[in-house]
């Protein structure tokens, strides 16, 4: 089975209005952050094609969500905000499946020329998920997560 299939095992749901706190469940019970209800708007917003929530059965179990962002004024950015799989579901392919379907997403848009993320500095498996996929570092950003030390992100980039 390759990572995209892993996918195949669960129930893929695009976020929307009755999902949403699904998924903010999930990153309220993984992530370290907390986002603000504005961001939750964004992700229903660009929902039917950037962010998913992965239902075992029926509990969610991981999800991704995703904005788009001007680059310039013609193309845009595609920011994963969010990514998190529970930890039993963990080491499984689940996340690296995640972020291809985000990517392929991302592909399919011909205005969308990147996707970029911000990772805390500590979290190197994240980083090193990301860097497989073809991310790369491109900046360190110190203080970036203001109610977290250590603070600083690194900002990891991929063309799409
Ligand atoms: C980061 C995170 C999303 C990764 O999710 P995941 O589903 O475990 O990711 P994957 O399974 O795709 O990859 C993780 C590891 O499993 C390995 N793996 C993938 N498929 C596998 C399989 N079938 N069997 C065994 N190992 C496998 C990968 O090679 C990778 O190895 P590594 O630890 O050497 O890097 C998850 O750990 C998480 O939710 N962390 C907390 C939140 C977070 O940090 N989010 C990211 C920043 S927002």
């Amino acid at each position: 089975m390759t990572n995209s299939d892993i996918l195949d095992s669960f129930t893929l749901k695009t976020t929307n209005s009755k999902n949403i706190a699904d998924l903010k469940a999930l990153n309220e019970a993984v992530l370290p952050v907390v986002y603000s209800k504005r961001v939750y708007e964004q992700i229903v917003y660009f929902g039917d094609r950037f962010s998913f929530v992965v239902y075992d059965n029926n509990k969610p179990i991981a999800a991704v969500a995703c904005r788009l962002e001007d680059k310039d004024l013609a193309t845009y950015k595609i920011n994963i905000m969010t990514l998190v799989v529970l930890d039993d579901y963990r080491q499984k392919g689940i996340g690296t499946a995640l972020v291809k379907r985000i990517l392929r997403a991302a592909k399919e848009q011909p205005r969308v020329v990147e996707a970029y993320l911000n990772v805390l500095e500590t979290n190197t498996g994240a980083v090193k998920l990301y860097e497989r996929l073809g991310f790369s570092v491109t900046s360190f950003i110190p203080n970036y997560y203001q109610k977290l030390e250590p603070s600083g992100c690194y900002v990891l980039v991929k063309k799409v």
